[in-house]
């Protein structure tokens, strides 16, 4: 389409994780992952965080991700319908624990990788470009027993095992790679992003940051067999971004921002630069963390940067340094942000902000001058059926269209954007919260927060809305 600013083979499709879509959580030798541990309800954040009484399952807690929207059964229907759409890529992630089901077999679980040889080859007959992630907030339960998850330098060289085994049974299959799932989620919810769990006394940021440091160098590893085993794909990191905005002008709330958005552009400083950004030193010393780096490591990082820059973008944040205003922090947010008076905010408190996805955009194109791809945005919001039992969300229609065409100002500015894979094309468990009546697809499911529902799948409103943005590349 000549008049549309997205160029012609700009990735249009969608994004999904794992554990938040496969279910069959224990099934064809797959192992107990970390998110297997995370129950609906109350206590999911202090799991998130990494205050988690016991590893065995309890029997009296609910957890979304064993059967999930049952992906892992009904994956040939819902390409089916995502290809109706007209995507042009879907994003997914392999669970680790279906390949290496306790991280540390000698041979990969043949069954595991016989199932996504399945999803990409269902993929590839619809035209529809597998983007996959090897890390989506999973660790092995069985790396966190023996060796605390990625506090240990052991689980790199692990994680390289699984990375070249999947990377070598799927290149001729997948061109587009990510490492980690928003790698700076570790900082916030440190067993989510890490498998990180603490225990009284622990100093939590040293174990974050020397956590933080393993996962780098194993992205690092990952980029290096990636170019090695698979020389024609692209690889990349990915970040949960959207700026911090000062509340004031007072400086000290604009040097407030700059401090909380190095604290996520740390992660990719190291991973598009190939070495520590220089402020992180005065960080560390102030902070009394030391990391401890093996010599080649430095070597490592630097030789095997990323190809790409992935982020997701949900909005923008706001910090101040007045005691009053940060009392107002937004409760819905992972990331602790004051409440911006210019912007409205989802059901779950999330802020909206198309404006701040181009300024980001921008910022992270500013900075590390590489390709862009986003492989999150959408609004998590609850859906009820009209008379006719349609979904009428005209709400997540105006959402998506608001940055939609943010996005096409940013490739005005000269972002290189390569593509857009909108969170949850099908309705799916959400992370933050473990609920299902947090929904982002186009594609309804038939499941509640308890689990119970027919797992039917039917279009919403918006799904015929995507169909015509793709088919006219962006133009409606
Ligand atoms: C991102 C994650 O943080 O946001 C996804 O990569 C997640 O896994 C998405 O689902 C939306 O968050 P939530 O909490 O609404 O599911």
């Amino acid at each position: 389409m000549s008049n549309s600013v997205f160029p012609n083979d700009f990735l249009w499709g969608g994004a999904l994780a794992a554990n938040q879509t496969e279910g069959a959580f224990l099934e064809d030798g797959k192992g107990l992952s970390t998110v297997d541990l995370l129950p609906a309800g109350e206590k999911r954040r202090a799991y998130m965080e990494g205050h988690i009484p016991t590893l065995e399952l309890q029997n009296d807690l609910f957890y979304p991700s064993h059967e999930a929207i049952d992906f892992y059964h009904r994956f040939r229907e819902d390409i089916t319908l995502f290809a109706e759409m007209g995507f042009k890529a879907l994003r997914v992630s392999i669970a680790w624990t279906r390949i290496f089901p306790t991280g540390e077999e000698d041979e990969p679980n043949e069954q595991g990788l016989a199932f996504y040889d399945s999803l990409f080859d269902c993929l590839l007959e619809h035209k529809i470009e597998p983007v996959v992630t090897l890390a989506h907030f999973d660790v092995p339960v069985a790396l966190v027993e023996k060796y605390g998850s990625w506090r240990n330098r052991k689980l790199v060289t692990l994680f390289e095992k699984y990375a070249k085994t999947v990377l070598t049974r799927y290149r001729d299959k997948v061109k587009y790679w990510m490492t980690f799932n928003e790698i700076n989620m570790l900082l916030h919810l440190p067993f989510l992003g890490a498998g990180l769990i603490f225990e009284k006394g622990d100093q939590e940021l040293q174990i974050k940051y020397q956590a933080a440091h393993h996962q780098l160098v194993a992205s690092a590893l990952a980029v290096k067999a990636c170019h090695e085993i698979a020389p024609e794909a692209k690889i990349g990191c990915m970040l949960a971004a959207g700026m911090f905005y000062p509340y004031t002008s007072n400086p000290d709330d604009v040097k407030a921002a700059l401090d909380r958005d190095r604290e996520s552009y740390f992660f990719i400083d190291v991973q598009a630069r190939g070495y520590y950004p220089s402020y992180a030193r005065r960080f560390f010393e102030e902070n009394d963390i030391q990391i401890d780096m093996q010599p080649e490591d430095q070597e490592i990082l630097k030789a095997n940067t990323v190809d790409y820059i992935g982020f997701s973008y949900y909005s923008s944040r706001t910090t101040s340094t007045d005691p009053e205003v940060l009392a107002k922090s937004t409760a819905g947010n992972v990331f602790h942000s004051v409440s911006n008076p210019y912007l409205k905010k989802s059901e779950w408190g999330w802020t909206i902000d198309p404006k701040g996805f181009r300024i980001t955009a921008n910022q992270l194109y500013d900075r590390y001058q590489l390709p862009l791809f986003v492989v999150e945005n959408g609004l998590g919001a609850i859906d009820v059926p009209n008379k006719e039992d349609e979904i009428e969300d005209g709400y997540r229609i105006e959402y998506l269209k608001q940055h939609i065409e943010q996005m096409a100002e940013a490739i005005k500015d000269g972002v290189d954007l390569i593509g857009y894979t909108s969170w949850g094309p099908i309705d799916l468990v959400s992370a933050s919260t473990g609920e299902m009546k947090k929904r982002y697809g186009y594609i309804y499911v038939d499941r509640d927060n308890q689990g119970n529902g027919s797992l039917e799948r039917k279009k919403k409103k918006s799904f015929h809305w995507y169909q015509k943005v793709i088919s006219t590349n962006g133009l409606t």
